[in-house]
C-alpha cells in the first residue's frame, strides 16, 4: 500500500503522539493507589498529546486550520481545510487503566471529511482512510461485515451517565433493540466503535450527543470501508447535530427502524 503524502503527515504525527500517550498510560497503573488518583495526570497527558499533534501538523501543512477538544477552534489562512481532532478518545478508560482508547484526526474541506485516522496506540492498530482510496487497517484493506440480519448483529452503542445524555431514552431503546441482536457493547471510545465497524468488528454503531472530533476521522473510514453513516433523522447532519448511526446498508437502516419506534 502506497501512502498519500497527506496520510504519510497524519501517520507521523499520531505516531509520536502515541508513543507519549503510551508512556503516561503506564504511568497511569502506579497511580491507581494512590489517594489523589491520575485524573490531573490524565489531562495533562491529554494535553500533551494534542499539542504534539497540533505541531506536527500546523509544521506540515501550514495555513490548515484546527478543532481541538482541549484548545478549541484556531483559525488557518486556508478556509477550507481544517483538522478535528481529538487527542485521546476514551478517556475515562485511560483514566481506569483499561487499553480502550485513540487518538482521532478528521480532516475536513469545506465541511466534508476527507481523511481519518484513529490510532489505538497500546495495540498498535492503525485505522487510515482518504475519500476515494479504501480503508486500511495496518496496512490491509478493511471491510464493513456483510451480515444481513439483526439477529446475526454484535452492535456497538454510547450509553448515557452521570448528568449526560436521556437515560429514559436510551432505555426505551435497549428494550427494543436488545432483544433482536446477537450482542450489544459498550466501548467507551467512539471513535473506535467507528474504527471497528469500518473493520467489520462491529456491525452497527450509534449514539447521541457526540462531538464533531469523536467522529470526523471515523466517517471517513466506515464510508471507505462500504458502510453507510447517517444522523439518527437519517440525515447527513452527524457532525452539527452529535448524532450518528452506522454500518452496513441493511443493518444501519434496520436498526434505525427500531430505534425509531422505540
Ligand atoms: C468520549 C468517548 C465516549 C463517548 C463520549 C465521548 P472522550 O470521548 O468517545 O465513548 O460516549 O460521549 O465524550 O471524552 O473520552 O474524549
Ligand atoms: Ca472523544
Ligand atoms: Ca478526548
Amino acid at each position: 500500500m502506497i501512502r498519500s503524502p497527506l496520510m504519510t503527515v497524519m501517520v507521523q504525527a499520531a505516531r509520536k503522539a502515541g508513543r507519549s500517550l503510551v508512556r503516561d498510560f503506564g504511568e497511569v497503573e502506579n497511580l491507581q493507589v494512590s489517594l489523589k488518583g491520575p485524573a490531573n495526570f490524565v489531562s495533562n497527558a491529554d494535553r500533551k498529546a494534542e499539542k504534539i499533534l497540533h505541531e506536527e501538523l500546523a509544521k506540515a501543512r501550514p495555513g490548515f486550520g484546527f478543532i481541538l477538544e482541549e484548545s478549541g477552534e484556531i483559525d488557518g489562512t486556508d478556509e477550507s481545510h481544517r483538522w478535528i481532532i481529538d487527542p485521546l478518545d476514551g478517556t475515562t478508560n485511560f483514566l481506569h487503566g483499561i487499553p480502550l482508547f485513540a487518538i482521532s484526526i478528521g480532516l475536513v474541506r469545506d465541511g466534508v471529511p476527507i481523511a481519518g485516522l484513529i490510532f489505538n496506540p497500546v495495540t498498535d492498530e492503525l485505522f487510515i482512510a482518504e475519500k476515494g482510496a479504501g480503508a486500511f487497517m495496518n496496512d490491509r484493506r478493511i471491510r464493513v461485515a456483510a451480515r444481513r440480519s439483526l439477529a446475526d448483529s454484535v452492535i456497538s452503542c454510547g450509553v448515557p451517565h452521570m448528568g449526560r445524555g436521556d437515560l429514559g431514552q436510551f432505555a426505551r431503546e435497549y428494550l427494543a433493540i436488545g432483544p433482536k441482536v446477537s450482542g450489544l457493547r459498550r466501548t467507551g471510545a467512539a471513535a473506535l466503535d467507528l474504527a471497528w465497524v469500518a473493520a467489520g468488528r462491529f456491525d452497527a454503531f450509534w449514539e447521541r450527543g457526540l462531538s464533531p472530533w469523536d467522529m470526523a476521522a471515523g466517517i471517513v473510514l466506515v464510508r471507505e470501508a462500504g458502510g453507510y453513516v447517517s444522523d439518527l433523522d437519517d440525515g447527513d447532519k452527524m457532525l452539527a447535530k452529535g448524532d450518528i448511526i452506522v454500518g452496513n446498508e441493511v443493518i444501519r437502516r434496520d436498526l434505525l427502524t427500531v430505534l425509531r419506534k422505540a
